[in-house]
């Protein structure tokens, strides 16, 4: 006999409803655990390590290795670099595949969920099930098993999944919260209408709306499962954003429509064209005087370090993040100011945290 109901919802943890299983949810918290270990304990004496064993391997060829796959090789000679590369792969593997057989045993209530949720407020979701996907963004991206548009239930996977990557200091969306608090604004200081580009599970606009109740909030993301997501996880939190599957590049708002343009993130996963057009495309829609902010990883200089350099090269591989060497090294700030933009801020330490601040300069 099947029964229907087998699991009982085990409700959620912060806004991340909860893994299907007690022994799922025992599970993640080694795996995140783990992370947290490899990621800080030995992490200076990895950095330590393989600087020393690219400089060696330089001094052999009297050439710096330009792309992964030597940078790779020359640090498996390495045992306890490679034992700790091996290892952080091994966890973000097993991490996807526990989460996504957790949540595929329910999957079926889930996915009815999402169905309801279309159709219910506060807020909207609009989504297409025609649209036209550009080939980059359908790649494994964290290596996350049909990345963030291929699988229904991508949302579910990457709320998870995040929590764990950002090993706690995320948990209640805390990391969002404090992003949205501290936030520039326009210096004007109105912000009535707002938009977050590449908004994933919608943690920022959440945020956003709860600092500015009567502002018109709008968030897109190229992904449905993502879209469709993030409005049922907004308004389980009753809060009224609008959601809608639409490319960076190609916004559908008016020009000179929002007060403050926003991405958390968005930019290092985009290839270069899509970076420039996306960057055109905030600047079309923010009004004379609004504001741009994007967080995201440091411009790397390979001339002042190159081994942060070669960190990128090979967490672009290893990550499964096939466009963020582009954006290290696409120097956004210039490209901004290129775009007409004012640069008002970059900070030199910790900008993923802190952000660019770019204004459209007043009419
Ligand atoms: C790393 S996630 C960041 C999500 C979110 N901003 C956050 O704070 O967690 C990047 C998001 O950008 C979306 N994305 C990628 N390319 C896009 C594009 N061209 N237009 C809109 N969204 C895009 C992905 O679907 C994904 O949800």
């Amino acid at each position: 006999m099947t029964l229907n109901n087998q699991f009982v919802d085990r409700g959620k943890v912060g806004n991340t409803p909860a893994l299907t299983t007690r022994a799922d949810e025992t599970f993640m918290d080694y795996i995140s655990d783990m992370r947290n270990f490899l990621m800080h304990a030995p992490y200076k004496r990895v950095t330590e390590l393989s600087e020393e064993t690219l400089r060696r391997t330089k001094t052999r060829n009297d050439q710096w290795p330009k792309c992964a796959d030597p940078v790779r090789d020359a640090l498996s000679t390495e045992p306890e670099v490679a034992t700790w590369l091996r290892a952080k792969r091994t966890l973000q593997e097993a991490y996807w595949a526990r989460i996504m057989d957790s949540y595929n045993q329910r999957g079926g209530t889930l996915k009815q969920k999402l169905d309801a949720a279309d159709k219910s407020g506060p807020g909207s979701v609009k989504w297409d099930p025609n649209f036209p996907m550009p080939e980059y963004a359908t790649v494994d991206i964290h290596i996350q098993p049909g990345g963030y548009v291929n699988e229904d239930l991508g949302g579910f996977y990457y709320d998870y999944g995040t929590k764990v990557f950002f090993g706690g200091v995320n948990d209640g969306d805390a990391r969002h919260t404090k992003m949205a608090e501290k936030t520039a604004l326009p210096k004007d200081g109105n912000v009535s209408r707002t938009l977050d580009l590449g908004t994933g599970i919608g943690q920022l606009p959440v945020a956003i709306k709860r600092l500015f109740p009567k502002a018109d909030v709008w968030a897109i993301d190229i992904g449905a499962p993502m879209v469709r997501y993030a409005h049922l996880r907004a308004m389980e939190q009753g809060v009224d954003v609008n959601f809608v599957q639409m490319a960076s590049e190609k916004l559908d708002f008016p020009s000179g429509h929002f007060d403050l343009v926003t991405a958390h993130l968005l930019f290092h996963e985009i290839p270069l064209p899509i970076i420039e057009a996306t960057v055109r495309e905030a600047f079309r829609v923010l009004r004379p005087g609004g504001t741009f902010v994007i967080w995201d990883f440091a411009s790397v200089d390979p001339g002042k370090n190159p081994y942060a350099g070669f960190a990128r090269t090979l967490d672009a591989a290893d990550n499964g993040e096939p466009y963020s060497v582009e954006f290290v090294n696409c120097n956004i700030e210039k490209l901004g100011e290129q775009t007409g933009f004012k640069l008002r801020y970059a900070a030199e330490e910790d900008i993923a945290r802190h952000g660019r601040v770019l204004d459209k300069p007043a009419a």
